[in-house]
């Protein structure tokens, strides 16, 4: 069958079709249907089955690839190299989890995850949902105060870091910033285990920090707990338009179908084949395809903790395909756009043998064109673009290379995965013809594995995503669909920036920049980027009668959000105003600056309140080097 015949056969059956790819699980219960719709528009799938994540990605391997690597750790900032057995692999987490259960951890209760790229963050994952608790991985590269949030809004009864993590050439201490965290948090964990790290060993609190390794010594291997198919795996925190982060709920049954789907249908791989995604377990990506997805289909995973450059080089990406037989490798456009800045005649790939690699997934942000061309010459083998979000938790529109290869279209992530059906509505919710921009919306139900919700914040789901299009998901870009059916997605629709493949709220940098005393008002927008694909810039009106110098200020709002969002925002760019432009009804006009500072052409809104504030915005962004040449 090819891919119009597998879409389909969904089509005309999607519960057939569903409970099918639930044939490749193991259930303790089998569920007797797959959607659950007595609640529409909420969804869920598989409710009546019974099942455990942990199970499905460890245990059922054992006895068939017991000896085989679950995971590769690949370090080049510490220079280690680690190989785990699936046999090794459950021992840990059995003995984690046990751990964790012998401390009052069940079925239902929140664990925190913060930690760097080692494999103790996947053992945690795993651990956590062994005995049926709800794990919350919190990306390191955010500041305490986002930690925060999420330790507030998720209230977990433990959680679990490490020491420090490692970037290039610096030792990112997290202990403290988790003690900020704890401390400006108005919920308390019981307790913290601490993976302690030779770069940088931390001060533990007496009566709540345990150590990781101590806190097991003692600790039985814990059995799975299995739970119903709407049993939430984990919570994932996104960016929305404010700085309260969305918390995207991953329902266990649906996942584990889904994701196992994906594997062989658009992955192409088989089990016991390696697969790489060097992405972050912060990230859903990270969630996906470095943590469940190989583990659950039997293959190899590479938790790779480097950066694509100067760890220690731009070929750090081939050394480790070649030497770890990488079949399938996956990462975003950034990162190849980061090597290529470095190495644009690709000599780095030199004496290293790529014959291993079957093809390049790229996604997290909209590939580029120019970086497609650049990766597919460099390494010979298909470049496959596939757009999702943290919200769906795997490809909405891809090229399904399993199933059939279909020919690509350079700009464009291909067609709709089974599960979605893609329509591009204009503002009154109304198809628009084949060809023009709109939003892009998906026609409810989602397919099992994506959010049936968002943690303890229903009414935030229901305007967020199905208030605006009834009957439809509305994914928050806006792009197209061409003559052949593939999908072009062009731009958020919403004020969420994508910055080197990280999504960020601009709405939550103009919460931090509208704290510092001496701003009076602000707006934050994304300007194009060469490497990073977006960055953020601010504008920022101080208040009446402050007279320092405007540098001071500029830097001290700089320092604000990397220490109130963090490093990841990469927030460098701030330009103090007189005014903002805003229409007559005071709304700010923030597309219209974005498009200045990036030199693009704009139609003046008929509805500006004053256009001489255009010129002064076009002074101020030239102050700041943009548009760029
Ligand atoms: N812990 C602590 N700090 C972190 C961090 C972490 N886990 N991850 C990133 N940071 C910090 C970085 O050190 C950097 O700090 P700096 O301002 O002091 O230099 C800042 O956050 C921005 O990080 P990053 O976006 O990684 O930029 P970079 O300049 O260090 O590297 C790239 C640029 C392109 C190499 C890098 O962004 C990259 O590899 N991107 C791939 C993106 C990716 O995997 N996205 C996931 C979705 S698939
Ligand atoms: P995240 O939730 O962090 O995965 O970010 C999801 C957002 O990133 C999407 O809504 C898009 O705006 C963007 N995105 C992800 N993948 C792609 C892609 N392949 N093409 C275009 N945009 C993408």
């Amino acid at each position: 069958m090819g891919y119009a015949d597998v879409y389909r056969s969904w089509r005309d059956d999607p519960e057939a079709f569903w409970m099918d790819a639930a044939e490749a699980i193991d259930w303790e219960r089998k569920p007797t249907k797959a959607l659950f719709d007595g609640n529409a528009p909420l969804y869920e799938w598989f409710c009546d089955g019974v099942t455990n994540t942990c199970w499905n990605a460890v245990d059922r391997h054992v006895a068939t690839r017991g000896d085989q690597a679950a995971i590769i750790y690949d370090s080049p900032v510490t220079g280690t190299k680690e190989t785990i057995s699936y046999r090794d692999l459950r021992t840990k987490v059995a003995r984690l989890a046990g751990a964790l259960k012998d401390r009052g951890i069940g079925k239902g209760d929140r664990v925190i995850v913060y930690m760097p790229m080692v494999p103790e963050a996947l053992f945690a994952m795993l651990a956590v949902t062994r005995i049926g608790a709800i794990h919350s991985v919190v990306f390191g590269g955010f500041a305490s105060s986002e930690l925060a949030v999420r330790i507030d809004d998720a209230r977990p009864k433990a959680i679990l870091s490490a020491s420090c993590g490692i970037e290039s050439g610096r030792v990112v201490e997290y202990k403290p910033l988790l003690d900020g965290a704890i401390d400006a948090a108005t919920h308390k964990p019981d307790f913290t285990l601490i993976l302690q790290r030779a770069q940088a060993p931390a001060s533990m609190v007496a009566g709540r920090d345990l150590d990781w390794n101590d806190a097991q010594e003692s600790a039985a291997e814990a059995d799975c707990v299995f739970v119903e198919g709407n049993h939430p795996a984990y919570i994932l925190y996104t960016s929305g338009t404010t700085g309260q982060p969305k918390g995207v709920v991953r329902p266990s049954g649906g996942h584990l179908v889904a994701l196992n789907w994906t594997m062989k249908n658009i992955y192409n791989v088989d089990p016991g084949d390696v697969f790489w995604a060097a992405s972050d377990v912060g990230w859903v990506v990270g969630h996906s395809y470095i943590c469940y997805a190989p583990l659950i289909h039997g293959n190899t995973t590479v938790v790779f903790e480097g950066k694509p450059v100067g760890t220690p080089d731009a070929g750090t990406f081939w050394r480790v395909i070649s030497e770890h037989n990488v079949r399938c490798f996956f990462t975003a456009p950034t990162a190849f756009r980061a090597i290529k800045r470095e190495d644009p005649e690709g000599e780095m790939l030199g004496g290293y043998d790529l014959s291993c690699l079957n093809a390049l997934y790229l996604a997290g942000e909209r590939a580029d064109p120019d970086t497609i061309e650049w990766a597919r010459d460099l390494l010979n083998v298909p470049v496959i673009d596939h757009w999702w979000q943290t919200e769906t938790g795997y490809t909405i529109a891809g090229n399904p290379m399993g199933i059939e290869r279909l020919p690509v279209k350079l700009g464009s992530p291909t067609v709709p995965m089974p599960g979605y059906r893609i329509e591009i509505l204009d503002d009154d919710g109304r198809p628009v013809p084949t060809g023009e921009l709109g939003s892009v919306a998906i026609g409810l139900p989602l397919p099992p594995g994506t959010l049936p919700t968002l943690w303890n914040a229903e009414d935030r789901f229901r305007k967020s995503y199905l208030q605006r299009f009834p009957g439809y998901y509305d994914t928050g870009d806006a792009g197209m669909r061409d003559e052949d059916g593939y999908v072009w997605i062009m731009a958020r629709t919403d004020d969420v920036i994508n910055v080197a493949g990280h999504r960020l709220s601009t709405g939550g940098m103009e919460e931090v920049l509208a704290s510092h005393p001496d701003v009076a008002e602000c707006a934050v927008v994304g300007v194009a980027d060469a490497l990073k694909g977006q960055l953020p810039m601010g504008f920022v009106c101080l208040t009446k009668g402050v007279s320092r110098p405007h540098d001071e200020i500029g830097s001290e709002c700089v320092k604000l959000v990397r220490e109130r969002i963090g490093p990841v925002a990469a927030f460098k760019l701030v330009a103090i105003v007189e005014r903002l432009p805003k229409t007559r009804s005071g709304k700010i006009l923030r597309a219209t600056m974005s498009r200045i500072a990036d030199g693009a052409e704009f139609r003046q809104p008929a509805t500006i309140d004053d256009p001489a504030i255009l010129d002064e915005i076009r002074g101020a962004v030239a102050e700041l080097g943009y548009p760029r040449k």
